[in-house]
This record gives C-alpha cells, sequence and structure tokens, in this order.
C-alpha cells in the first residue's frame, strides 16, 4: 500500500517506520526542513528504543522516503495519516493549529478514492472540521476521512505498533474502513469499527482510565502508610482478580509526560463543552500533582532546613526508556528544592540533553556515584534499571548522610534498614 505520513514527530515516525518495515511504501513529510535533512542521513531526533535500526533497514530497502514535499508525499498514496502535533493551549484546550494548516493543505493535492486518517489525539469533533478544512481547499469530497488514534507508548513504541492489541477505526463510510483493514493487515490486531466520534472519545476515555488507576493505587498507598499496609503486596492482590489487571498499579510519584496530563485535561474541557462536568478525572489531576510534593515532605521529614543541603536527584525522564521530560515530577520537585536553596545534583541515563534546556540552573551528573558523592539525601524519580541495580554499600560509602527517599520503590525498606540508610517510599512501611 502507498501511505503518506505527515509529520515526523513520535507518533509519525513510529507510525511511518513500523508500516514502512511491514512492506508498504511510505512516504513521511514534514515541513522542517533540518529534520527532514538528518532524517534521510538517518539520525533520528527522539530516544526510542529500536526506533533507528528499523528506520536505517526500511530506507535501505526503499520502503520508506522522508520529504518536505506534501504533493511528492501525496503523489501516489491512496492513505493519508495526519500525525502533526496537538499541543495543549493555556486554557488546556488542544491547539490544531498545525492540524488546520495541514488539512487545507492536503485539499491541494487529495484525489478521488483517497483516505485521510487522523492518528492526532484530536478533541471530538476535529475530524468532521478536517472535512470541511480539506473540502473548502480541494473543491470536492470526492475523498473519505477517518479517526485511527494512536495508542503506543513511549520507550515501548515499536512493539506497541507491530505487536498492537487492538484498532479503532472511527469510519465515516466503507472506503475509510477498507482502507485502514488493509493498512493494518500485516500486524492483525483486533478491530472496532466505530463512528468516527467514538474512535475520538476512545482516546481519551483510555487514556484517563490509565490515569485514574494511577492516582487510585497512589491514593491507596497513602492510606497504606497511615494503617501499615504493604501497597506492592496489595496492588497484586488487586490486579490478579482480572476483573482489575495487574497493569499500571504501580504507586510511585506519579505520572507525567506528554500524553496522560494533556490529555486529561482535554478531556475535562470537551466535557465540559458538551455540558457535562468530569468529576472522577479532576481528582485523578489532583491526587497526581499532590503525589511529587508528598515525597518532598518525606524529604523533609528527615532533612527539615533544605538550604544548604546537597540532595540528588536520580532520573529526570517522565519514564525509563525515553529522554522525554516534559510533565515529568523532576520538574515540579527540581523547581521546589531550587526555590529552597538547595544544591541539587540530577542524573538521568538519557535525559541530560532536555535538562540542561528544561533545567538550565540544576548541576547535571555524568553518572549516578557523581551525582550522590557527599550527598545529605538521594530522591529517586525515574524506575531506571540501573537504579535499581545500585550497589548499596557502594551508595552509602559515597553520601555524606544516608537519607534515601524513593518516589518509585525500587528497594526494600527492610534491607535498606539493614544498611543503614534512612529510607522512604510510597505506600510501604518505613
Ligand atoms: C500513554 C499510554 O500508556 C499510551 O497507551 C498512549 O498511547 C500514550 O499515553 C499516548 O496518548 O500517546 P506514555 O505517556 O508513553 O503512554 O507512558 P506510560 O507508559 O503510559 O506512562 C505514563 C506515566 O505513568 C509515567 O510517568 C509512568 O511512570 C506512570 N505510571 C505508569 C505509574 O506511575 N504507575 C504505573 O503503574 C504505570
Amino acid at each position: 500500500m502507498n501511505v503518506c505520513v505527515i509529520g515526523t514527530g513520535y507518533v509519525g515516525l513510529v507510525t511511518g517506520v513500523c508500516f514502512s518495515s511491514l512492506g508498504h511504501n511510505v512516504v513521511c513529510v514534514d515541513h522542517d526542513l533540518d529534520k527532514i535533512n538528518s532524517l534521510r542521513c538517518g539520525v533520528v531526533p527522539i530516544y526510542e528504543p529500536g526506533l533507528k535500526e528499523l528506520m536505517n533497514k526500511s530506507t535501505k530497502a526503499n520502503n520508506l522516503i522522508f520529504t518536505t514535499d506534501l504533493e511528492e508525499g501525496m503523489n501516489e498514496a491512496t492513505i493519508i495519516l495526519i500525525a502533526v502535533g496537538t499541543p495543549a493551549n493555556k486554557d488546556g484546550s488542544a491547539n490544531l493549529t498545525y492540524i488546520k494548516r495541514v488539512a487545507l493543505e492536503i485539499g491541494q493535492y487529495v484525489r478521488p478514492g483517497m483516505t485521510i486518517v487522523t492518528k492526532s489525539t484530536v478533541p471530538v469533533g476535529t475530524n468532521k472540521k478536517i472535512k470541511q478544512w480539506v473540502s473548502f481547499s480541494s473543491g470536492h469530497q470526492q475523498f473519505s476521512i477517518a479517526s485511527c488514534p494512536e495508542f503506543l507508548r513511549e520507550g515501548n513504541a515499536i512493539k506497541d505498533t507491530l505487536e498492537m492489541e487492538r484498532a479503532v477505526f472511527g469510519v465515516e463510510d466503507v472506503q475509510a474502513e477498507l482502507a485502514l483493514r488493509a493498512l493494518h493487515k500485516p500486524i492483525n490486531p483486533t478491530i472496532i469499527v466505530t463512528t468516527i466520534e467514538t474512535a475520538e472519545t476512545a482516546k481519551y476515555a483510555a487514556n484517563a482510565f490509565l490515569a485514574t488507576k494511577i492516582s487510585f493505587i497512589n491514593e491507596v498507598a497513602n492510606v497504606c502508610e497511615s494503617v501499615g499496609a504493604d501497597v506492592e503486596a496489595l496492588a497484586r492482590v488487586m490486579g490478579l482478580d482480572h476483573r482489575i489487571g495487574t497493569s499500571f498499579l504501580k504507586a510511585g510519584v506519579g505520572y507525567g509526560g506528554s500524553c496522560f496530563p494533556k490529555d486529561t485535561q482535554a478531556f475535562i474541557r470537551i466535557a465540559a463543552e458538551a455540558n457535562y462536568h468530569l468529576q472522577i478525572v479532576p481528582a485523578v489531576e489532583r491526587v497526581n500533582h499532590e503525589q511529587r510534593y508528598r515525597l518532598l515532605a518525606k524529604l523533609k521529614k528527615s532533612c527539615p532546613i533544605l538550604a544548604g543541603k546537597r540532595i540528588a536527584i536520580l532520573g529526570l525522564a517522565f519514564k525509563p526508556h525515553t529522554d522525554d521530560m516534559r510533565a515529568a515530577p523532576a520538574l515540579d520537585i527540581i523547581q521546589a528544592l531550587l526555590s529552597e536553596q538547595s544544591s541539587t545534583i540530577a542524573y538521568d541515563p538519557v535525559a541530560s540533553d532536555q535538562a540542561k534546556r528544561l533545567l538550565p540552573d540544576v548541576v547535571l551528573a555524568s553518572s549516578w556515584q557523581e551525582a550522590v558523592k557527599e550527598a545529605d539525601a538521594v530522591l529517586i524519580l525515574t524506575d531506571w534499571a540501573e537504579f535499581k541495580s545500585i550497589d548499596l554499600e557502594e551508595l552509602k560509602v559515597l553520601m555524606r548522610d544516608s537519607v534515601v527517599i524513593d518516589g518509585r520503590n525500587l528497594f526494600h525498606p527492610e534491607e535498606m534498614k539493614q544498611q543503614g540508610f534512612y529510607y522512604d517510599s510510597v505506600g510501604r512501611a518505613q
């Protein structure tokens, strides 16, 4: 199948690379010439395990081309995938500027029989607007539109795409359904065909539900701390009931990233605009926000005056296997530490470049050992495997004071106590 993917951000690039690796002919289009030139040279602008290798394989096999020219991209294509960004406006609504610009441009080259699919997460009703924008500039309506939202996770993007469990095709006609079926044929996921509005809403509902699971287990963890229960064991008890499920029940410092914070906010707004005031999702957001500051309160229990103290941060990315720091708990926590005049030194296996940009006042270490050297306390904010395998004796020798506040429950409280640490984590006995 000849496919044109517009936008080479996270979703667009992964989608283009994965579908080309399955034998489709894919042209990825982006207006950013520098980015396209780097991609042509095999340079991937994001950190995503396996992406570079797969991309180079597809370009070598001539299944994947990069261009800034939309006309060239759409020349042979029967299906167009829109994957441009929809950043949040100040009021939490999704900014559709890029989507509109792309839709108007598509209209210049759209041919009868083409299907235009939105992969970006867009407010309910956007696909209908896309239809209007495209037809406004093309002067005809002989094309189909569809919503096929993306469910991949950063850090796991290739597997999530090539082995996707389900796909939702929000379509207006059979032409769009058939085009999407042909595109997904090599993957063979469970397919649910719906209206466009259902597909658009499903993406927000799925992310809001996952965020709810996280805030729920974090609230349970907070109760565990007061009643002397252990959230890790408790989550297992809950999760083994298949109606609940074991995933997304990991208590910690709360969720971050480019999706949950933005999508929960947008969902609240979308519902309010439709005259329904969501009650659960705003609470999910509140719990998530407070969870970051609970970790700071734990630090203050052992270190009441932070001014002049050397605090080591282990983990800056919002989760492991990514360098993404968007809405990461580390951002709020480090700002709070700096505002209390502590001297903060941070280490992350891959997010240092992002950190230089987002946290210019923070000293960055090039190893965990360098970060914790002479530290009064260590705060663990990302569950990187590298931190889990830290040699505790080495850690103790390097630190000035043995305070470890673990926002990801990487260590066992009992073992930490035996090793002589002051150790606090989330939802477990201290
Ligand atoms: C999320 C969804 O999982 C994807 O299905 C969706 O496609 C994507 O958003 C999107 O909308 O594009 P992602 O943001 O990449 O994916 O990351 P997740 O793996 O879901 O993790 C999100 C946050 O939740 C991380 O900060 C993680 O540390 C936290 N988390 C996750 C927990 O605190 N506990 C858990 O049990 C699971």
